[in-house]
This record gives C-alpha cells, structure tokens and sequence, in this order.
C-alpha cells in the first residue's frame, strides 16, 4: 500500500528554513500565476470546480466560501488560517507548518488574492509555540521576495483552548473577546472578523491551493471519491505499530491506513475524526475514507481489543466537557451530565436509565447546542451504543450483580 502525496510532497524534501529549496520544486510558480494570469474571480471558479472541501473537520466547499466572501461588501476583508488543532489525534497540520511551511504560505497569497484580503492571519495553537520561528521566517522570506504583494501576514498565538479551532471562538480571540462560539447567522464570509467578511480555512485546505491552481482543477478533481476530491493527511496514533501522517486518496479504505499502513493488530474500535468524530468497530474497515462516510479532521486512534470501550468514551467526554466554552446550556450542562452518567457505568454503578438518559441527552444535545462542540460530544456515545451495546450491557448486569450483593436490589 503506497501513499498518495500530495499536500506532503515537499516535506521531507525541502529544507524549511530555505525558500529557495521550495522554489526549486515550483514552489510559488502557482502564486505569480494567479496574480499575473487570472483573475481574483477565475481563481475562486478554478478551486470551486476542482471539489477542494475544508479539511478542518466540516467539509464545506473551499470556492463556495470564498465566492461569498469576494462579494461581500465590506471596508476590509480578512483572511485566517486555522493553525489550531486542537482535535484529539490530530496532528497533520503540524506536520506541514514545521517540514513545509511555504505551500502553506502560498495558499494563503493566493486566497486573499482571490477573495481580495490584504491582511491575513494565522492562529497557531498554543502548543505549537516552537513552530512560530519557522512560519515566520517562511512568511518573512516571501514578502522580502516581494512574493506575497502588499499581503501583511500576522501570527496570532491561541492559549490552549480547544474552542478556539471552532472558527467563530477564534474570530472572538482574535478580536481580544472570550473564546466562546457565536450566534449564527451572520457568517463569517459575510460579516466575520471585526464584523468584516471572512474566510476561514485549514492548514491543509490551503496547502492544496497552490496544487490546484498550478496543475489545474481538473487534475485535483481527478482524485478521489464524487463527492471528496483530492487526497487527506491522516494523523494515526493509538494501538498501532507505525503511528503517524498519512497522505492517501479520498475513498481509500480505512483498513489501509490503520492496519497496511500503521500496521494495527487485534483492532477492536477505531476513531475517526477526534473526539467528535464516529467510532467504527473493526468490522468496518472495509470503510472508504470520505466526507460522506467518515473523515472529519483526519484523526484515526486505533484502539485494540485490550480497551474498555466505556472508559475510552468517558475519557473522550471529560475532555470535551472540560472544553466546554459553557455559551450554551445543552453544551455546558450536557458534556457535564454525560460525564456523570458514564462514571458511573465505568464504576459500576451504572443503570439501563442511564444508558436511556444518555440516548434522550444525546438527542437533546445534537439538536440545540450552538456549535459542532456541543453538537458533536454525543457522537462516540451514540456510535458506541450503536456498535458495543453489549460492552454497556455487560456492565449494567455487573452494576446489579455487585449492587444485589451489597442488598440495594432485591
Ligand atoms: C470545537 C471545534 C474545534 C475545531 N477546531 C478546529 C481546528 O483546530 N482546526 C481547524 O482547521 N478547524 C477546526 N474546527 C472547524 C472550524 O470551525 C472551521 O470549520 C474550519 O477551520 C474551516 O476551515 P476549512 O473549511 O478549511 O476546513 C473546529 C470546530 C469545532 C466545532
């Protein structure tokens, strides 16, 4: 099984700290053909028929985004680069800051040239503070090559909130306001950043950019499923024998990155995504990796047939209720609620009520919580009930086993 580079075809190979290792393989070729033989509109037509979706874990069209945000009216328009990863088991996108910052920076001339942003920003998250030298000095290098135009491109550190990935808590930390989601609509490609249009984009969906105005649309749409063009970098970590980044085709089958690629052995679940992101058990790992099955940010965590399946889940949403901005009840009380519940199945002192509490809270939850956090904190509660009822079972039975020996059930 071989990988599919492309997003990574630099890294490994180009010296990080030289942009002229990277202009050597083509490197900004692509930028200086947007600016001086298209237009900011055919640029925006070029990666809308080429299928590019976000590849920060919601999928949505790349030129669809950027066409609403080119015609917004507004006094400035701004564009943010997603440096935060802050998903559970992603780490692809600091793999491409720290071997191959410059495709990044490209993509990044080539958005706001497209959308018509003269100010860019890169949120980088807290923990990849030691990266900030490396992607300044590749944007130092572009801009003293006269590369990026009149483009100023700003570093903005998170402080370790996973929240803040959620783009419009990162617009709000930005701004110097709490990190809390916001209230949507407006969108940011209409009223986004300072109340500017705005576009939000990933690492790795800018990192394609340059790719696709270089060899043409056609070529990038060439790869992949109908609905998920191009390639993903997957971040594989867990019970696995070679963990680590994995470029493959869309549409490949999972099996091949978990277990012919990292090598997992006696897979009894594997996670898809992060922590919101579906949990499949090993019967399914004929699964094709795409939008319309499972991918999210690219997150895989293999986990083997030695794990308790109840405390993996009850681990996932600690997390997420530690992460909890609070903005809204279903999230802030919800994330805290299913926490309680699964401590007490992973005690055993669980009860069938509360395997139907945590069905009826996830329902609740999925429907009226403000952003994906809330939104997708039922998701490995949901899953596993669907996949492992019988792991929740088997505790249940023990709970009432133990709790008839202490002379609470009769
Ligand atoms: C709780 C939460 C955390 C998120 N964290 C990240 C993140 O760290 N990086 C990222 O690119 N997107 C993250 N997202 C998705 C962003 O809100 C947004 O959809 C993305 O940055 C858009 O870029 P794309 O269209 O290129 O994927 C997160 C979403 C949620 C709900």
């Amino acid at each position: 099984m071989a990988e599919t580079r492309v997003v990574l075809k630099n890294c490994g190979v180009i010296d990080p700290g030289d942009i002229n290792t990277h202009v050597a393989r083509d490197g900004f070729k692509a930028l200086g053909k947007a600016r001086t033989a298209r237009t900011p509109d055919a640029v925006v037509e070029e990666v809308k028929a080429s299928g590019l979706r976000g590849r920060g874990g919601a999928g949505f069209p790349c030129g669809a985004k950027w066409e609403l945000a080119s015609k917004s009216k507004g006094v400035e328009r701004f564009l943010i680069c997603n440096a935060d990863e802050g998903e559970m088991g992603t780490f692809k996108d600091r793999y491409i800051l720290q071997h191959d910052p410059f495709s990044l920076i490209e993509g990044i001339g080539i958005a706001a040239y497209a959308i018509g942003a003269k100010k860019a920003y890169i949120y980088l998250r807290a923990e990849y503070r030691y990266l900030l030298d490396v992607i300044k000095k590749a944007s130092d290098q572009a801009t003293a090559k006269g590369l990026l135009g009149d483009l100023v491109i700003e570093i903005q550190e998170g402080a370790g909130a996973y929240i803040c990935g959620e783009e419009s808590a990162l617009m709000n930390s930005i701004e110097g306001r709490r990190g809390e989601a916001r209230f949507r609509p407006p969108f940011p490609p209409t009223s986004g950043l300072f109340g500017m249009p705005t576009i939000i984009n990933n690492v790795e969906t800018l990192a394609n950019i340059p790719g696709i105005i270089l060899k043409g649309a056609e070529w990038f749409a060439a790869m992949g499923t109908e609905k998920s063009k191009g390639t993903k970098v997957f971040s594989v970590s867990g019970d696995v024998k070679r963990p680590g980044i994995y470029e493959l085709e869309m549409g490949s089958q999972l099996k091949e990155v978990v277990v012919d690629l990292a090598g997992a052995e006696d897979v009894k679940m594997i996670q898809v995504g992060g922590a919101t992101g579906r949990i499949l058990p090993a019967a399914h790992l004929n699964t094709p990796l795409a939008f319309e099955t499972v991918l999210g940010s690219g997150a895989v965590t293999v986990f083997d047939k030695s794990r308790d399946i109840i405390d993996v889940v009850y681990h996932t949403m600690e997390f997420l209720a530690e992460e909890s901005c609070g903005m809204c009840a279903p999230c802030r009380e919800g994330t805290e609620v299913m926490v309680e519940i699964l401590g007490r199945l992973t005690k055993g002192e669980g009860t069938r009520e509360d395997v139907d509490a945590l069905q009826d809270l996830s329902k609740v939850m999925t429907l009226s919580s403000l952003c994906g956090l809330g939104q997708g904190a039922p998701i490995p509660v949901m899953d596993t009930l669907e996949y492992f009822r019988q792991d929740y079972e088997n505790r249940i039975s023990q709970s009432l086993y133990i709790r008839s020996l202490k002379g609470t059930v009769r």
